[in-house]
């Protein structure tokens, strides 16, 4: 049955129904997509182990954060800022960004998805050459752009319980499904262990600074923290909700999605002879490769792996919508429908040059600048660096110091807590679950991100790519 509350916000209708909404959120492109290539380029193994030890340590605290900062306030990204009496600073840099960085990444992030319906079709029609001539036509990435844009505003229309949730609820489990079933195939290709191995066993002398910067990065990106996408969603929780073990649910299967998403890619790439440190390129040049060249049935194989990565995506590109259509259904009374409507079709038209940059558009291709210490080319690769790579960790920061400082965090803590008796209870040296939160929210959590964020930017001195 699904509520909805005196303000007519929504709620989601039960608790399978927010998890799965929330990990339909965090399980994305940036897990089956971005999680192998950042891996691939990292070293492996070692990457792997340091991505884990990020996603306890700082993803989990934040993922309880945001959420019971959405839950206490009942308000989306803005709301939730204001109605805590932030004051402009807290405002522009906490949640004006991170509403921005939802619309912005919504724009380019489409695009990529858009490709993936491309290759879908092209599993039993071959209409795609290589990647690079697919890219730099417009006649397909446009379109294809377009219907998954539409395809994500449609849902939005349902509305949190009808369409958020119950879209997650049946696409979440197929998503899975897909996941065991292109492993399976993968693992029993002729000489798929020795990607298995290069994936598995971490050799820690790789491990370095550049390692660890790029595993918190992937981290954020992954789980969905920094977006102001959990304080929206958190929102529309009930107060019975345990949001600890609804908290380690979404990360464990972020996780568990991305770790699988390695043990289907790694071993088709060594039994095909690829190169694992090839970047962007890794899934959708290598991988149509290896399908074609299974004898039967590697079509379908195919086209289930792309038709995954599509749902995956569109279960994100929902949540991205939701951030700037809440802010505008709860602050400017405008219908749900005039809200999804509007931020679709704008985010559509800001994409286009996203689109355009493979090579469509000479202008929107071969624009560069010098970001991080290493040159971005291209539209779309510019956007990325910008917003999901710069502005997602300066939102999680902010938003962290402003919960952590500003407001009042045992108020947080006792929201967690709510839903969650564990949460009071002492588990490691007479501390309680509860007060070691606060610590990582207030200490470790800012001080490691901050750390990120200056080497980032090359306040150190040294450049260190993202
Ligand atoms: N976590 C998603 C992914 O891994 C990206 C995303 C972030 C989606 C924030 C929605 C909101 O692809």
């Amino acid at each position: 049955m699904s509520l909805q509350s005196s303000d007519n916000r929504g709620q989601w209708g039960s608790k399978f129904g927010f998890i799965m909404a929330a990990a339909g959120s965090a399980v994305g492109l940036g897990n089956i997509w971005r999680f192998p290539y950042i891996t691939g380029q990292n070293g492996g193994g070692a990457f792997v182990f340091v991505y884990v030890l990020c996603v306890l340590l700082i993803g989990l605290p934040l993922i309880y954060n945001e959420v019971a900062f959405g839950r206490l306030t009942g308000k989306n990204t803005i709301g939730a800022f204001k109605n805590t009496g932030a004051n402009k600073f807290w405002m522009a840099s906490g949640a004006v960004l991170a509403l921005l960085v939802s619309f912005f990444v919504l724009s380019y992030y489409s695009v990529i998805a858009g490709w993936t319906i491309g290759y879908i079709i092209s599993e039993f029609t071959d209409f795609i050459k290589d990647f690079s001539t697919f890219q730099a036509n417009p006649s397909y990435v446009i379109p294809f752009f377009a219907v998954f844009m539409l395809v994500t505003i449609l849902i939005v229309l349902g509305g949190v319980s009808g369409g958020i949730e119950k879209a997650s609820k049946i696409l979440m489990p197929v998503l899975f499904l897909l996941v065991f079933l292109v492993m399976l195939r993968s693992l029993t290709l002729p000489g798929a262990m020795e990607g298995v191995r290069y994936y598995l066993t971490p050799d820690f002398s790789k491990i370095n600074g550049q390692v660890i910067l790029a595993a918190l990065g992937q981290a954020f990106f992954s789980l969905s923290v920094g977006w102001g996408i959990l304080i929206t969603y958190g929102s529309y929780l009930p107060k019975s909700n345990n949001i600890v073990t609804s908290g380690v649910w979404i990360g464990l299967m972020d996780t568990g999605v991305a770790l699988l998403a390695g043990l289907m890619i790694f071993p088709a790439v060594f039994a095909f002879g690829k190169d694992p440190a090839q970047g962007t390129a890794l899934v959708f040049q290598v991988l149509p490769e290896v399908f074609n060249s299974i004898p039967t049935g590697g079509n379908i194989v195919g086209a289930s792996f792309f038709l995954l990565l599509c749902v995956a995506a569109l279960t994100s590109s929902i949540s991205m919508i939701e951030v700037p259509a809440s802010y505008l259904i709860d602050e400017k009374k405008w219908s749900r429908k005039k809200a999804a409507w509007t931020v679709g079709i704008l985010a559509f038209l800001v994409g286009i040059p996203s689109a355009l940059s493979g090579g469509a558009s000479k202008l929107f291709t071969e624009m560069s600048i010098d970001l991080f210490g290493s040159t971005k080319t291209g539209f779309l690769d510019i956007m990325d660096s910008i917003w999901g790579g710069l502005f997602i960790v300066v939102v999680a920061l902010m938003t962290c110091i402003y919960t952590g400082w500003v407001m009042d965090v045992k108020k947080l803590s006792a929201e967690i807590g709510l839903g969650a008796p564990v949460f009071e209870k002492k588990i490691i040296g007479g501390l309680t679950a509860s007060q070691l939160w606060i610590f990582f929210i207030r200490y470790v959590c800012p001080l490691v991100i901050l750390v990120v964020l200056l080497n980032m930017i090359g306040v150190f001195g040294v450049f260190v790519g993202t």
